[in-house]
C-alpha cells in the first residue's frame, strides 16, 4: 500500500487532481483511507510517472505501518523493513498540521532504528539510500519508506517571476497542473490554451507530455510565451488573435484549459467581461465534442452558470489568492 502526502492549500482539489490523473494514466486504484492530507491508496502503475504529473502532491511512501499515535511506541516493535532491502537508511519524523512531542520524536526514531538494524543495513544520516519517515496526521502515525517526492523548488523555479518573460497575470505552476489534471487529459493529447498570456499552462502541459496549442490576442504575450517555452526547452503551436480566429484553423484538440482575464479592461482589450466570457463559452462549445473537458479559472461563482446549455459544471474548487481575490478552478464537460 502507498501513502501520499498532498499539499495543503485545498485538499479536496488535490484529491480530485490525484483521482483524475490516476484515471488519465489508466492506473487501477483504490483510495483506502485518509488522515487529513495523507491518503492511503493502492494503485498499479508507475509511481514516478504519477508523481511527475501532479501539481498538488508532495511525498509518496511505501507504507510499513499505520496506527494510532498513542500506541506507536508499542507498535514499532512489529514494524520491519521490506525483505531484501539492503544498504543505508535514515529515519525522520514529521507532523502534517500537527507535531510529535519533542521526546516522542526521538523515541520513535530510536525504537525504529533498533527494529530495522540487521545484517546488510546500516544507518547513514547524511546520504541514506532509504529514508524512513514516521508521519503524524490527525492522530494517526504512518511509518513509510519514501519512494519519491514532487520537487517543489523546481515548481517554484517556473513561477512567473522566474521566467524570462514576466507579467503578473499567471497562476502558480502547481495550480496550472491541477487544472490540467482535472480535465483527465492523456499523455500526447492536444491541449489548447486560447488565452495563454505568458504561457504558464502551456509550459506545464508540455512538461506533462501534452501536445500544446496556445493563443493570445496580444502579440507581445505570444512572443513572451514562445520565449518562456524555449527557456525550458519546450515547444507549442502558437497563434495570435482573438480566440474565435482559432475556429477556422482545423486544430486537433482534446481539451481546453485556460485562465481568462478577470475584469480589468487592460487584459480584456476593453471588452466587457460578461460579453467576453459568454463568447468564450460559445467558442469552447464549437471546439469541443460531447464529453470533452474545459478546465477554467473563474473569478467568482456568479460566472458558473454562463456555460448555459452547452456545458455542465462538474467540479469547482476555491483558491484564496489574497484578501480580495479568490479564484475558482472549474471543470466543465461539453454536453
Ligand atoms: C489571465 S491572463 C492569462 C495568464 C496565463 N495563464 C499565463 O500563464 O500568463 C489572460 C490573457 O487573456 C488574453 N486575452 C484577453 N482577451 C482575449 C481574447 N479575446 N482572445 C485571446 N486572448 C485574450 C490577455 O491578453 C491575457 O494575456
Amino acid at each position: 500500500m502507498y501513502a501520499l502526502e498532498l499539499s495543503g492549500e485545498n485538499v479536496a482539489l488535490a484529491k480530485a487532481e490525484l483521482e483524475h490523473c490516476l484515471r488519465a494514466l489508466g492506473f487501477h486504484y483504490e483510495i483506502v483511507g485518509s488522515h487529513g492530507r495523507l491518503f492511503l491508496l493502492d494503485f498499479q502503475g508507475d509511481a514516478v510517472l504519477l508523481m511527475g504529473r501532479l501539481g498538488l502532491a508532495r511525498s509518496l511512501y511505501e507504507v510499513l505501518h499505520t496506527g494510532p499515535e498513542r500506541t506507536i511506541l508499542d507498535d514499532v516493535k512489529g514494524i520491519s523493513l521490506p525483505e531484501g532491502l539492503s544498504g543505508s537508511f535514515a529515519i525522520g519524523t514529521k507532523g502534517l498540521g500537527t507535531k510529535f512531542e519533542e521526546d516522542m520524536s526521538s523515541k520513535i526514531k530510536d525504537a525504529l532504528g533498533q527494529e530495522f538494524l540487521r545484517p546488510g543495513l546500516k544507518v547513514d544520516l547524511d546520504d541514506p539510500e532509504h529514508y524512513i519517515e514516521a508521519v503524524l496526521a490527525n492522530d494517526t502515525v504512518m511509518v513509510g519508506r519514501l519512494l519519491t517526492q514532487v520537487d517543489r523548488s523546481e515548481q517554484d523555479e517556473r513561477k512567473v517571476q522566474n521566467r524570462p518573460f514576466f507579467s503578473p497575470i499567471s497562476i502558480h505552476p502547481k495550480f496550472c497542473r491541477a487544472l490540467i489534471n482535472l480535465t483527465g487529459v492523456g499523455t500526447g493529447d492536444g491541449l489548447l490554451d486560447p488565452m495563454c498570456g505568458t504561457g504558464g499552462i502551456l509550459i506545464e502541459g508540455a512538461l506533462m507530455g501534452m501536445r500544446c496549442v496556445g493563443n493570445d490576442i496580444k502579440e507581445d504575450m505570444v512572443k513572451g510565451s514562445k520565449e518562456n517555452l524555449q527557456y525550458y526547452g519546450l515547444d507549442a503551436e502558437l497563434h495570435i488573435g482573438d480566440f474565435t480566429d482559432l475556429e477556422s484553423k482545423g486544430l486537433d484538440v482534446d481539451c481546453i484549459v485556460t485562465d481568462p482575464p478577470y475584469g480589468r479592461a487592460s487584459t480584456t482589450s476593453g471588452e466587457d467581461i460578461e460579453k467576453l466570457y459568454g463568447r468564450f463559452f460559445r467558442f469552447c462549445g464549437s471546439m469541443l465534442d460531447k464529453g470533452q473537458k474545459l478546465g477554467l479559472v473563474l473569478p467568482g461563482e456568479e460566472w458558473f452558470s454562463l456555460g448555459g446549455r452547452e456545458f455542465v459544471l462538474e467540479e469547482h474548487y476555491s483558491i484564496r489568492i489574497h484578501r480580495s481575490l479568490t479564484r475558482h478552478l472549474c471543470l466543465f464537460t461539453r454536453l
